[in-house]
């Protein structure tokens, strides 16, 4: 037969009808699904991984059929084309994947409990039934599932339960949707609901692991969100409720299913009383993420996985557009600054980066289009760029005239540019392909050549990159009227730049605001210019300023040294971004100095300098009524007062831990970390280890869980971190969805790195076993990259990782990871005499 990836082809399903008998004793799934659909050919192809499917009948009558592991597939004979229903009866394992339909593991006062839970995007709908396995192929569903139930449990779905009978749920007929999104889960499940304005039901579901107030704050912001999103899409919600339900094991961070949307539970489930501001802002945009969803991916679906990008880069937008509207004093902008834009100008920066629009037919390599810098950071960046060229006005008419056109089916990026274009009247696409279909951005370098005010666009890299010539068209934002509004060609001359820079009366700046995809590189002359007018800038402008240099610095256009002396001047800013900005800044500087060096007291010296002051200002403690700002900057200036020593922070810190050391759980969240990881630092015992690890076991607070691993994996002791390690395969201490953090965490740790490493290398069949299927599986190697700086580490990374370089979905991340650390090793050699330097007389 010959080969065909769009199944959907061959076959066009309209109804399913699913059975499904779920045994958690037997860990087993026996199941019939029956499938009404349009048979274009008599040799068809359905979906399914690991079924053992026993027979499959057409219209009541047994049909030849072959199974093919290979390509994911049930080959089927029909004796005629057209309409036709097939019954396909199969048996399944229950396997703790974290994919398909699977266990969650979790305990209350000792008692070992589970729920059952699914997750099917991208392609492991087929793991539980099965179906044409691609979004283009939406159908109705109706699910029946039994299970070996037993008092006090709850099965819920996408839709609401209609009637059980004989220890069946039945639930009620989906409307037209694709595989991926369908959900369901069961267990002891605790709840709070309540309703939108008009009339959807909203939920909030979670084991009872949890107390009954950690739900409040998700049911708030879900209710909120989704009546934003009804004005803002001007569309109607569509389905009679909308349920978020927090799964104990979940690889990613949160699903979009479609009624029913899942999550990690530190992704929805939060203390209200001791949770930091950060935290309970980055539970909102996840919430507001997967809610924006609903209407953009699954009201309206991409045609094909190569349109991933329209799911998700919309909804990485949409999250901070809804949080903005819902919490305007949180300033959410801010934070897209200093985590989406900042991720997507590093790895964007990288020459081998994927395009945000990939073209994939090989179904095999869709769970590699998942980067999160690229997808969802540079795709949101680049629909930022779009709202801010058409408005919101036409943002919005656009897309209510693009759900209208397409609901219930599928779109392509053409058919959003084209909605877009139609509202407001301009060619956006023309503008946003050259950002869509080409990897990279460009660096801006401003000059004045013979006094003329010039500027030309160039591809920007950080270590090797071939410069192939492209060129995008720019939204150049700037503050004077003599530069055009998008920037088509290699260069522009804007005019005399004496006679500019008079009328004007400010310095000439470039991407004000940063909210185009690019970078800036002034001239001596302008960029003090703008130094000297430092004052002016608002807080994004300087966080943008340091942001180039840093950015500059690392692709070798500038020199790291040169920005040393400025860390000072934005030392005292009360503003998160800029401190975000100034501490990333100076984080970068650790990579030029060894370990217990003359360097590294030198700058540690530099860290104390630059955040004394605001230590002094700010305090151990959260206070009542303090700006946002002030909450947020804190953990910024205590971090960095632990890393210089500072003796008075070491005892500040020591002390809250001494006088709680029974209750570690209550101290005030936004600074729990450090004083646990100081304690662990500066005061290392084995008790102490024991007991961290022992409350991390225990707790069903995911911050505080998060703040132990970040603290026993700072430990300097050999022994400590060679029984840590040991807790890696363990799931009973540490689940397989949070063993990159405490992974990432020991190889940071310079006592614990060669140990880390070798766990890796040796036991890297075991994490291909274990978490292999994820889409985030790539992003061990991303860690192992964003932390290697030795050229003998390149050659052990090296050495460990080409011979795996056609291991598929891993060939892209190898070999830009090769080119990050070799970026990284070339700079540290070439630099670091000159930063020691500097940092040396910055102290002075
Ligand atoms: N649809 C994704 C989750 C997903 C993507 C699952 C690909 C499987 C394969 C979801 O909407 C999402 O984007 N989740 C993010 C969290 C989000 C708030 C940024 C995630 O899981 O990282
Ligand atoms: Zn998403």
């Amino acid at each position: 037969m010959a080969e065909l990836t769009h199944f959907y082809q061959t076959f066009q399903p309209e109804h399913y009808n699913i059975y499904l008998d779920i045994n958690r004793a037997t860990k087993t799934i026996s199941g019939q699904t029956k499938i009404t659909g349009d048979a274009q050919a008599t040799a068809i192809n359905i979906h399914q991984k690991f079924l053992a499917v026993s027979a499959v009948q057409a219209d009541g009558q047994a049909v030849p059929f072959k199974l093919d592991a290979d390509n994911e597939a049930i080959h089927i004979d029909l004796a005629k084309a057209g309409k036709t229903t097939l019954t396909i009866t199969y048996t399944a394992p229950l396997t703790d994947s974290m994919m398909g339909i699977y266990p969650s593991y979790y305990e209350v006062a000792g008692e070992k409990k589970q729920i059952i839970g699914t997750q099917f995007e991208t392609t492991a709908a087929r793991q539980a039934f099965p179906c044409v396995d691609e979004p283009e192929a939406k159908a109705t569903f109706d699910l029946a599932i039994k299970f070996d139930e037993h008092a006090g449990e709850t099965i819920i779905s996408n839709m609401p339960e209609v009637k059980t009978e004989d220890g069946v749920h039945y639930f009620d007929t989906t409307v037209k949707m694709s595989t991926y999104l369908i959900a369901f889960a069961f267990g002891e499940l605790q709840s709070k609901l309540t309703e939108t304005k008009s009339g959807v039901k909203i939920g909030v579901f979670g084991t009872k692991a949890h107390k009954a107030n950690e739900l409040d704050f998700a049911l708030d912001i879900a209710k909120r969100s989704i009546e934003f999103y009804e004005d803002f899409y001007q569309t109607p919600y569509p389905l009679p409720h909308s349920w978020q339900l927090a799964l104990p094991d979940f690889s990613a961070g949160a699903m979009e299913n479609w009624g029913l949307v899942t999550y990690r539970e530190a992704y929805l489930l939060l203390d209200p009383d001791n949770t930091a501001l950060d935290m309970k802002q980055r539970v909102a945009t996840v919430i507001a993420h997967e809610l924006a969803h609903q209407w953009f991916g699954d009201l309206v679906t991409m045609k094909w996985w190569d349109d991933l990008w329209l799911n998700e880069s919309f909804a990485n937008m949409m999250e901070y557009v809804a949080v903005d509207a819902l919490e305007p004093d949180w300033h959410i902008w801010e934070t897209f600054q200093t985590s989406e834009a900042a991720a997507a100008l590093q790895r964007d920066a990288t020459d081998g980066v994927q395009s945000v629009h990939v073209q994939v037919e090989n179904p095999a390599e869709i769970d590699a289009l998942f980067d999160g810098a690229i997808v969802y950071a540079k795709g949101a960046r680049m629909l930022v760029m779009a709202r801010a060229l058409v408005g919101d006005e036409a943002l919005r008419k656009g897309l209510k005239a693009y759900f209208k056109a397409h609901q219930y089916g599928n779109a392509t990026g053409a058919d959003l540019w084209a909605a877009l274009g139609e509202a407001s009247g301009m060619n956006v696409g023309a503008i946003m392909n050259s950002w869509l279909e080409q990897p990279g951005y460009p660096v801006v370098s401003a000059s004045v050549v013979d006094g003329q005010l010039t500027i030309s666009q160039q591809q920007f890299f950080i270590g090797d990159g071939q410069d192939q010539g492209r060129q995008w068209q720019i939204p150049l934002n700037s503050n004077y009227q003599a530069a055009p509004a998008i920037l088509a060609e290699t260069s522009a001359t804007l005019g005399d730049y004496a006679q500019l820079r008079a009328d004007n009366g400010q310095p000439f700046r470039l991407n004000v605001g940063n909210n185009s995809h690019f970078i800036v590189k002034y001239d001596q002359t302008l960029l003090d210019d703008i130094l000297a007018n430092l004052d002016n800038l608002t807080a994004i402008d300087q966080l943008q300023l340091l942001q180039d240099l840093r950015l500059l610095a690392e692709g070798r256009q500038i020199s790291y040294a040169s920005i040393v002396p400025l860390l000072t001047r934005f030392a005292g800013s009360h503003s998160t971004v800029v401190n975000d900005a100034l501490y990333r800044v100076a984080g970068d500087l650790k990579k030029f100095v060894t370990p217990d060096s003359n360097e590294e007291k030198a700058l540690q010296g530099l860290y104390d300098h630059l955040s004394a002051a605001q230590v002094a200002r700010l305090g151990w403690t959260p206070q009542a009524g303090e700006s946002n700002d002030d909450q947020l900057t804190r953990p910024y200036v205590l971090s960095a007062a632990l890393y210089a020593k500072n003796s008075d922070a070491v005892a500040a810190a020591h002390k809250l831990f001494t006088a709680n050391r029974d209750r570690l759980a209550t101290l005030p969240a936004d600074t729990r970390v450090f004083v646990l990881r100081n304690e662990v630092q500066n005061f290392s015992s084995v008790d102490l280890f024991n007991d961290l690890l022992a409350a991390s076991k225990q707790t069903a607070d995911a911050s505080f869980k998060a703040d132990i691993a970040a603290a026993l994996t700072s430990t300097p002791d050999d022994k400590l971190i060679a029984t840590l390690i040991e807790k890696f395969e363990d799931a009973e201490t540490i689940k397989p969805q949070d063993l990159r953090a405490w992974f990432r965490g020991v190889l940071a740790n310079h006592a614990g790195q060669q140990a880390a490493w070798d766990w890796i290398r040796n036991d890297w069949s075991w994490l291909e076993a274990t978490v292999g299927g994820d889409m985030e599986f790539t992003t061990y190697i991303t860690v192992i990259a964003g932390i290697f700086r030795t050229a003998d580490r390149l050659a052990e990374f090296k050495a460990f990782f080409e011979p795996k370089l056609n291991t598929p979905g891993l060939t892209r991340e190898i070999q830009m990871d090769i080119k990050v650390i070799t970026s990284r090793v070339d700079l540290v050699e070439a630099e670091a005499a000159a930063v020691n330097d500097a940092v040396a007389q910055a102290i002075k």
